[in-house]
């Protein structure tokens, strides 16, 4: 077997499992240059909205980004064809300018067209000066193959960021149905939930665990969708059998998340069902106590009365932040947690960002 083959064997665990393209296209690049023996390799991608082709990864370490017609690259990604060039100065498409303005001089070149799995040219991979001799049909199978590699990365990464987008995007929008009746903003679900997944940050939560929070709890109250707007839209105080009903949104919350399978939408069943539940047990809907209380309703708790305060409701005016900071103290121990309440006013800088960038 020869000494190629078995290196490219040997790499390929390394790419099968790296998920990231970010990670394995410089990978790939590294690994491009040592099999076909050449001095350089870069990849370029197609930039849609200015028509350029740019470098993703450029040994050489220049960032190069030109139009996506323009030289030997730029005539590989139009005919969609690989293209090998023994003499780069001999053929008029090549683009001196590069090598002028990098100080590079370019001797041959082999670039392959980087195909997704609709047939959709996506970008070129390009392999410049081969250290010894001529490129052959071997190294051009080989950058085709590492090409493949490349395309089926980058289109399962654009796919991933595409669903998981939509997925929060609906998330988000759902959450905000329910509120849709009361004039909350949409901007109100989104701060509370940055605002609690920042203090899962700050308490040391892995980014997982912390992006889920960040959409669990805009959820808490999704169970509003489920009290009659003569309760929900009124615009005194609510009485004795109306406030009963409107308590009832934690539980209705938790029976549409409830039975599901996904981590995410149990945690925001948890949520829904105890962000009104108090340190000192006299919240509802069970009077649950201390750290009975799931720590994401603690901290949803938190980040939802902070918000509520400062902003304005059918029922009230909004609050000056230092009205609802002496308010919340007050209440530590009583309605929140009290090291998660301290924690929260520590980091109060970083919560007033979050308000400002999502204002109302
Ligand atoms: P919300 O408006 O999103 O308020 C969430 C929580 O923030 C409230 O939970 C409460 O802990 C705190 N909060 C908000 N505004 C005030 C306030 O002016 N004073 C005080 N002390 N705390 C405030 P809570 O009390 O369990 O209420 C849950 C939900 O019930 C509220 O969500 C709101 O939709 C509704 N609600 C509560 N009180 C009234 C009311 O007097 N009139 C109407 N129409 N709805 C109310
Ligand atoms: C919010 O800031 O929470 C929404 C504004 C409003 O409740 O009127
Ligand atoms: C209640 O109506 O009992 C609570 C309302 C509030 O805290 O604003
Ligand atoms: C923590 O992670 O802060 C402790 C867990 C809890 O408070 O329940
Ligand atoms: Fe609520």
């Amino acid at each position: 077997m020869s000494d190629k083959l078995k290196k490219l064997l040997s790499s390929a665990s390394i790419i099968a499992k790296e998920r990231e393209s970010e990670k394995l296209i410089p990978t790939l690049a590294d690994l491009a240059r040592e099999l076909l023996e050449v001095d350089r390799c870069s990849l370029f991608l197609y930039d849609k909205i200015k028509d350029t082709l740019y470098t993703m990864v450029a040994h050489g370490g220049v960032r190069i980004e030109v139009p996506a017609t323009a030289g030997i690259v730029g005539a590989a990604f139009v005919s969609g064809e690989p293209l090998l060039i023994p003499d780069a100065y001999a053929d008029p498409r090549f683009n001196k300018e590069v090598d002028k303005t990098t100080g590079y001089r370019t001797r041959n070149i082999l670039a392959v067209p980087l195909i997704d799995s609709k047939g959709k040219v996506m970008g070129v991979f390009q392999a410049i000066n081969k250290l010894s001799g001529a490129f052959g049909q071997e190294d051009m199978e080989m950058l085709e193959l590492l090409a493949t590699y490349a395309s089926n990365s980058l289109e399962a990464g654009m796919l991933y960021e595409r669903i998981k987008s939509a997925y929060k995007e609906t998330v988000m929008r759902l959450s905000h149905a329910a509120e849709y009746k009361d004039p909350d903003t949409y901007n109100h679900i989104v701060r509370i939930g940055l605002i609690s997944s920042l203090m899962a940050q700050k308490l040391g939560f892995e980014e997982e665990y912390c992006y889920n929070l960040q959409l669990a709890a805009p959820m808490h109250d999704i169970g509003k969708i489920g009290i009659p707007d003569a309760i929900l839209l009124k615009k005194g105080k609510l009485e004795g059998e109306e406030w009963e009903i409107m308590k009832r949104h934690t539980i209705i919350g938790y029976e549409i998340l409830k039975d599901s399978e996904n981590e995410l939408l149990q945690m925001a069943a948890r949520i829904s069902l105890e962000h009104h539940e108090k340190w000192d047990g006299t919240g509802y809907p069970y009077g649950k106590k201390g750290k009975d209380i799931c720590i994401e309703a603690r901290i949803t708790a938190i980040a939802d009365v902070f918000d509520a305060l400062t902003s304005e409701r059918p029922y009230k005016p909004a609050w000056s932040v230092e009205q609802a900071q002496d308010y919340m103290l007050n209440l530590s121990g009583k309605h929140f947690d009290p090291e998660l309440l301290k924690l929260f006013f520590d980091n109060l800088e970083e919560v007033m960002i979050i308000k400002r960038e999502y204002s109302d």
